[in-house]
């Protein structure tokens, strides 16, 4: 398969930035899109030229470290895969593909397609977590937990804090990731000694550090690619006003 890329080259955090035009022929239909990437930075080192700066690590949909903006998706256009599971198959062959970075002011850009995404461990830092004696795991029947609690306190663990949720959301929020984890966390006994606390402080973490507002549009849920339901939002609501009404 053929390619033209139209990508985001931008030297520093102060450089304005500008899209480069490049060319990528023979692409095997069942690349991924970063194996993609490392063709073309193969191309552009023989040449001498800088290569192209993206984030990943472990390439199996795990990390969350990659996240490019598709053709004007988070992730591209398959539904439920990060970047690293994006198949070049998902593309025409002869395509553009528009790459750029995640946009949005609380992930400011570092170089080229690389984005600063600390902001989300700032917020799990102010209250994702739960306190706990370090000692052996106790058995699984002391503490009996229901089927269905359990399902929905997974499926918010899932959360693999790509950003994918922000450079979906028009208001550049960060509702679903936060409400992923609080949702998590206050489901499971473990989690509920400090909930209150927790939903508060992550909550406020959340704003002073540039995210938007949720306007419930769910874009979000659409774009997640691990297809976390805007329905962890409503319990993070739930949880927040539980919260301020213990203060008060
Ligand atoms: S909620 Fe989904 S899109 Fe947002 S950070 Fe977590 S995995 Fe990524
Ligand atoms: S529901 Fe819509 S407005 Fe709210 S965080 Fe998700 S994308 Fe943003
Ligand atoms: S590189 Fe780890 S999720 Fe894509």
């Amino acid at each position: 398969m053929n390619f033209t890329l139209k990508i985001w080259r931008q030297q520093s955090a102060k450089d304005k930035g500008k899209f480069c035009v490049y060319q990528v022929n023979n692409v095997s239909d069942d690349c991924s899109f970063l194996e993609m990437l490392d063709i073309l930075n193969r191309q552009l080192l023989d040449k001498i030229e800088k290569p192209v700066c993206f984030d990943h690590d472990c390439r199996e949909g795990i990390c969350g470290m990659c996240g490019l903006y598709i053709n004007g998706r988070p992730h591209g256009n398959d539904d439920g895969v990060t970047t690293c599971q994006l198949r070049m198959r998902c593309f025409k062959d002869g395509e553009t593909i528009v790459v750029e970075p995640w946009r949005a002011a609380a992930f400011p850009i570092v170089k080229d397609l690389v984005v600063d995404r600390s902001a989300l461990d700032k917020i799990i830092q102010a209250g994702g977590y739960i306190s706990m004696n370090g000692n052996g795991a106790p058995d699984a029947n002391t503490m009996l937990i229901s089927k269905e609690v359990v399902d929905t306190a997974m499926d918010a663990a899932a959360c693999i804090g790509c950003g994918a949720c922000v450079a979906a959301c028009k208001n550049a929020s960060a509702m679903l990731f936060v409400a992923a984890k609080v949702s998590h966390l206050a489901r499971l006994p473990q989690g509920k000694v400090e909930a209150a606390k927790r939903v508060q402080k992550m909550v406020q973490r959340m704003d002073e550090l540039g995210f938007g507002n949720c306007t419930n549009s769910c874009a979000c849920e659409a774009e997640c690619p691990k297809q976390i339901k805007t329905g962890h939002i409503a319990k993070l609501n739930r949880e927040f006003m539980a919260a301020n009404l213990i203060e008060v």
